[in-house]
């Protein structure tokens, strides 16, 4: 391992992932419903932004001026290439945090996206990140951080203990960390086959094991292999960040927001009985099991007075994310599966079928005879946009300015996905953020592109990138292998698309 690592898995390259919630747009929405006023984010900056997929599709796809940094050399300088395509101006460096906070050249921001940084570092490498909290984030800033959460990984943190010691110990040196991670998943699976009475007090790590052993061992490397693993209760990290004077603002994860599908009416009665906003949370913690949480923090929270917060939310635009004749009205919590009121979300979601963007307060309006109240749209906008239906929308004149740098960096992303399968999203420059399309759906708006207007063509274009690099389709778990066989198959896959995703590519001014 090299120096520079502090610990850190660094012999293998992170995952190409993109996180919505460090999109700050998404601050307003969960914001305005908490009643709390939310700045404008002119500054950003994201710490250990991974291969820069996230922090680019932000960059490209809003007027904010991005900055961040992540250590790993060869991840900067894919995130560099990136900020360099798009032309966003977003300036990504490959500085360890302490290094970082020291530069000269940076702004004061308005807005700290860390995700799943916290958890993995060493007390140091925390304390060098609190003080730059303390020392860069503006008056009214927001702070978003995720991090592994207590009591949700109390059980599972030895078995991650022993995982580790099995791949430092017995792993064999110099057969790089995945075959060390391969050796400790088996070694772990042949431990609970001998039914010790570890597992027999906690029965879900059969589980767990199980399922880990299906994930991507790029993803496993850096989430259990590093040194640092510190799942941490939530009243502890309003301790790391007091000194910083931020304060817990609300969850970033949407549906936490609605209690009726995380807490039972007993659980939630209990938690009203609590007079400590800080301490319901943390006991919160307990009737979810928490194991992730993803929070919003704010350098001094000013409340909205009623009035203003329904003024502002009503201002607030939202746009369908998603078919309508597909769109499922369940919903998964901390319950379990809930399925919505159709009395109340197909309304809502008819009245945004067109996929135009519109305000909450047009929504109101248009629903005013349906029997929806203005609180029963906001708590549908919140599961809807927090199940990923829908999103928010940013002003016209900003989406006019971000439309040339999204428009670059999707040309390159759909590019790349002639030779690969790594990035599976496009920069929306209505939404700010990253939408889902997977690499045919990118080959096919490239063959559009070029020209080409119907379903079949673009497969046939599709089909020629795929023959001269050998690569066939797999449907159901079988390779299909004739021609006629794949060009079908990817026909049927591009008039889907044509029917579905792409109006809404084009709403979202990606096609
Ligand atoms: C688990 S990954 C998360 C990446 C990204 N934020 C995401 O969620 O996809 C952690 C990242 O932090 C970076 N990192 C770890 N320690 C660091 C340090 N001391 N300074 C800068 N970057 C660091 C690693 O290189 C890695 O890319």
């Amino acid at each position: 391992m090299t120096d520079w690592t502090a610990g850190y898995v660094a012999d293998i390259g992170y995952t190409y992932g993109y996180y919505l919630e460090l999109n700050p747009l998404r601050v307003k929405l969960a914001f305005l419903n908490a009643g709390l006023a939310c700045p404008e984010f002119g500054t950003a900056c994201e710490l250990g932004f991974g291969q820069g997929v996230s922090a680019n599709i932000h960059a490209a796809a809003s007027v904010t001026q991005w900055h961040g940094t992540d250590f790993n050399p060869s991840q900067a300088s894919f995130a560099q290439e990136l900020a360099s395509v798009s032309g966003s101006g977003a300036k990504l460096y490959d500085d360890a945090f302490a290094d970082f906070a020291n530069r000269t050249n940076l702004p004061d921001f308005d807005y700290i996206g860390i995700h799943g940084i916290w958890s993995w570092i060493s007390d140091e490498n925390r304390a060098v990140i609190a003080d730059f909290i303390r020392r860069k984030l503006k008056v009214g800033g927001v702070l978003y951080i995720s991090y592994n959460t207590l009591p949700g990984w109390a059980a599972f943190a030895p078995m991650r203990h022993l995982m580790t010691e099995h791949a430092d110990i017995i792993g064999a040196e110099g057969t790089g960390i995945l075959s060390r991670i391969d050796g400790a998943l088996d070694f772990t699976e042949k431990l609970l086959a001998t039914n010790p009475t570890y597992s027999r007090a906690n029965p879900q790590i059969a589980e767990r094991i199980t399922q880990i052993k299906a994930q991507n061992r790029h993803y496993l490397a850096h989430e259990y292999f590093n040194r640092d693993w510190h799942p941490m209760h939530f009243a502890t990290m309003a301790d790391w960040l007091e000194p910083a004077k931020v304060g817990y603002a609300c969850s970033a994860h949407y549906l936490d927001h609605v209690d009726a599908v995380n807490l039972s009416a007993e659980q939630q009665a209990f938690l009203k009985e609590i007079p400590d906003a800080m301490f319901r949370e943390s006991t919160r913690d307990f009737m979810v099991n928490q194991q992730f949480r993803r929070d919003y923090w704010v350098r001094g929270a000013r409340k909205l007075n009623p009035l203003e917060q329904v003024e502002q939310l009503r201002a607030q635009k939202v746009i369908l994310l998603a078919h309508r004749p597909e769109v499922s009205l369940k919903v998964t919590g901390s319950l379990g599966e809930a399925t919505m009121q159709e009395a109340v979300y197909n309304p809502i979601l008819d009245a945004l079928a067109d996929h135009k963007a519109k305000t909450l307060g047009q929504l109101e309006q248009a629903l005013k005879d349906q029997g929806v109240s203005f609180a029963h749209l906001t708590q549908a906008i919140m599961i809807l946009a927090g199940s990923g239906t829908l999103a928010a929308v940013q002003d016209e004149a900003m989406i006019s300015k971000a439309r040339k740098h999204t428009d670059k960096i999707n040309t390159h992303l759909m590019n790349k996905a002639r030779g690969s399968n790594d990035i599976n999203y496009l920069a929306s420059p209505v939404t700010g953020g990253g939408i889902a399309v997977n690499r045919f759906q990118q080959l096919f708006l490239l063959a559009m592109s070029q020209g080409k207007k119907q379903p079949a063509e673009w497969a046939q274009v599709v089909w020629q990138i795929l023959i001269v690099q050998g690569q066939k389709l797999v449907k159901e778990g079988k390779t299909l292998d004739t021609p006629e066989e794949n060009l079908a198959e990817l026909t049927t896959q591009a008039n889907a698309f044509a029917e579905k995703l792409l109006p809404i590519l084009k709403a979202l001014q990606i096609a």
